[in-house]
């Protein structure tokens, strides 16, 4: 059975107050609280099991590599990879794609072609611009329309031989719009031998992710916006692509052997896990998949959606107010702007004195807002905690806001 009290009672920090008022907490796009579970796991990381990994005979080495290597097979079963070490623990999703990225510099040549959407995050554009510049290859970035929906018939006309990556996000963390990733996988697959590279930042804490069934190369996701600390992440990649590909960062874990002479790698996971992870964090990434599991995905979802659906209803009911993307399949996100009001912080900052937390401005995806011909939006998130009475005050504080800019 779903119960929301009984959830939130898992988060201590949307007890708190900020600026006198209840935390109404909607920035979860950007990051997501972190139930006790998570919290107690760190916690006891530290006093328990402190100890570096896979390097010790001691016993504490031992146990915190253990915890973490059960971790890693947590999220091998969270993800549905075929394998363990297929799963490589990194700080995020923009280090995972930065990785990818790098690791791909022999494989394109002058002229070869990246394909991108006009939805991208910061993050999934400028490491295939620099990745284009070490190796002359062009970007090439398929369209949306006024809804911000992908245009498809682009795509196909830009999928040639000389593609060779795919990347594109599940979902976009500026508007919330779910784009159709199995058609492009199959799309790319049928006429190319492209690499595909899926953003999962905003997928995964809300959708069940099977890494096989997409047939995806690579996905990526961060911990700390499916209810883990901040610094994890993971690069998820096929065994035989990552095996075939040169190491990312140089330095202790990644070597089998180690000489002036020469070095030799790892295998995978550590070939790509240079230096000493986040322990703590990685093993408590664990622990909120198991957050995630004792919920269940499909009351995550079925409750998202239902937020999603009474926020932008309401909000629509605000005159003046315009939603982007709001004809399109969405997940957890209503972005907006109210008319006649060009700086969306302002509204971000009226709400903030109410207790309300939401972002305002680009959201790192500047095209996006050029593409709308808006300098932001105030961007609502929902997460598994959030309730229809704080979507009702969210309501009334943009009511007010509008009040007082106009
Ligand atoms: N990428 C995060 C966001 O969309 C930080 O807010």
């Amino acid at each position: 059975m779903f119960d929301i009290q009984e959830i939130r009672s898992q988060f201590s920090i949307l007890d708190r107050e900020v600026n006198g008022k209840p935390l109404v907490y909607l920035d979860n796009a950007a990051t997501s609280q972190k139930p006790n579970s998570v919290l107690d796991v760190c916690h006891a990381y530290y006093t328990e099991l402190n100890a570096n990994v896979h390097r010790g005979i001691h016993t504490l080495s031992q146990l915190a590599t253990e915890e973490m290597e059960l971790s890693r097979r947590k999220i091998q079963k969270f993800i549905n990879a075929e394998h363990d070490f297929e799963v490589i623990f990194t700080k995020g999703t923009t280090e995972g794609l930065n990785l990818i990225s790098y690791i791909l510099t022999q494989k394109l040549q002058k002229d070869d072609e990246i394909i991108i959407s006009y939805l991208e995050h910061h993050s999934n554009i400028v490491p295939w611009q620099l990745l284009c510049e070490r190796t002359g290859a062009k970007l090439r970035v398929i369209p949306i329309d006024e809804n911000g929906v992908l245009q498809l018939d682009y795509f196909d006309n830009f999928l040639s031989e000389k593609t060779k990556v795919v990347s594109v996000n599940q979902v976009s963390n500026a508007l919330g719009i779910v784009n159709p990733i199995e058609e492009i996988i199959a799309r790319t697959r049928k006429n190319t031998d492209a690499y595909v590279v899926i953003d999962g930042a905003q997928s995964a804490p809300h959708f069940n992710i099977d890494v096989q069934k997409l047939d995806c190369d690579f996905f990526v996701f961060s911990g700390h916006k499916m209810y883990a600390p901040m610094g994890t992440g993971i690069l998820y990649g096929k065994r035989e692509i990552l095996e075939a590909l040169p190491p990312f960062h140089g330095g202790g874990e990644m070597i089998a052997t180690c000489s002036f002479e020469g070095t030799t790698y790892a295998g995978l996971p550590f070939k790509y896990e240079a230096g000493t992870p986040n322990v703590g964090g990685n093993i408590a990434l664990g622990a909120a998949v198991d957050f995630m599991n004792r919920v269940g995905h499909e009351n995550i979802q079925n409750h998202e959606n239902a937020l999603l659906e009474y926020a932008q209803r309401h909000l629509l009911e605000i005159e003046g107010l315009k939603v982007y993307g709001e004809k399109a399949k969405r997940t957890g996100v209503v972005s907006f702007n109210l008319e006649g009001i060009g700086i969306s912080s302002d509204v971000g900052m009226i709400l903030d004195k109410m207790g309300i937390a939401v972002r305002t401005g680009h959201h790192c995806t500047q095209p996006i807002m050029e593409f709308f011909n808006i300098a932001g939006t105030v961007r609502a998130s929902f997460a598994v905690y959030n309730t229809f009475e704080e979507i009702d005050l969210l309501v009334e504080g943009v009511k007010k806001a509008q009040r007082m800019l106009s």
